[in-house]
């Protein structure tokens, strides 16, 4: 018996008002609600502050990827503003990964609050293994770049990565029952999938073992994003 995913909307919306609109319309049905770069670019962590007075569980996705001083900085920052979770790059190096569990940690003993919970990103779920050799970052295959990165993720402390329904059966066997496997590139049958290559329907990807679903333009595009996130979770409850 797979465990049900738990879902995070992805808050991919330019405006503050968007994106209160989006948390209203979705009130008690998803778990999480995703803040990355555009909203946060365009809006700050005023934003953040917003949500979490109004209750919400936030997953900060701004993927961290700087030398070890700096990333403990946005981390510690990010824990100061009470986000339950957030993603840092797995690229950043081993130092780096490590430097943001610690201060995750030393954040919420300081804090008196919660430790959020620190995934890395493996590969990007838009990203092929042709896009890999582009960037002359890899020439093997996208799932053993990803296990590679969770290896060194996991030896960091860090509570899990992000990855596609691909690798994310691999992932669970290598790393147990605990360890986070927040999955992207979630299409719902009949969505277009976008710039996402790993695609995967909700239900497939809890079979694969992630422990949580992101879904953005499935959801926001919908004409009752509400309505589209129930079906998800219908989905998963079978
Ligand atoms: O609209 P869609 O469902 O494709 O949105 C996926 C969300 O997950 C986007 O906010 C994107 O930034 C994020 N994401 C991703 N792939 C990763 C990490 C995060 O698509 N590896």
């Amino acid at each position: 018996m797979k465990r049900i995913p738990r879902l995070i909307a992805a808050l991919d919306v330019e405006t503050a008002a968007g994106a209160a609109g989006l948390v209203g319309a979705l009130s008690g049905t998803v778990d999480y609600f995703k803040v990355g770069s555009r909203l946060f670019t365009a809006e700050g962590p005023g934003m953040i502050r917003e949500l979490k007075e109004g209750g919400v569980s936030v997953f900060l996705d701004l993927k961290f990827h700087d030398i070890p001083a700096t990333v403990a900085g946005s981390v510690r920052a990010a824990a100061g503003l009470g986000v339950d979770m957030m993603t840092i790059h797995t690229c950043g190096g081993l130092p780096m990964m490590r430097a943001a569990a610690e201060a995750a940690m030393e954040a919420s003993l300081k804090n008196n609050t919660a430790r959020p919970l620190i995934v890395g990103v493996t590969v990007l779920t838009s990203m092929s293994s042709e896009d890999l050799i582009d960037v002359s970052c890899y020439e093997g295959d996208v799932e053993s770049l990803v296990l590679r990165r969770a290896k060194l993720a996991a030896a960091a402390g860090l509570d899990g990565v992000v990855a596609s329904v691909r690798e994310a059966s691999a992932v669970r066997r290598e790393f147990g029952p605990d360890f986070v496997i927040v999955t992207p590139g979630i299409r719902p049958a009949g969505a277009a999938s976008g710039d996402q290559k790993r695609v995967a329907s909700p239900r497939a990807a809890m079979e694969s073992g992630s422990s949580h679903l992101v879904v953005g333009r499935p959801i926001y595009d919908a004409p009752s994003p509400r309505d589209a996130a129930e079906a998800i979770l219908a989905e998963l409850r079978g």
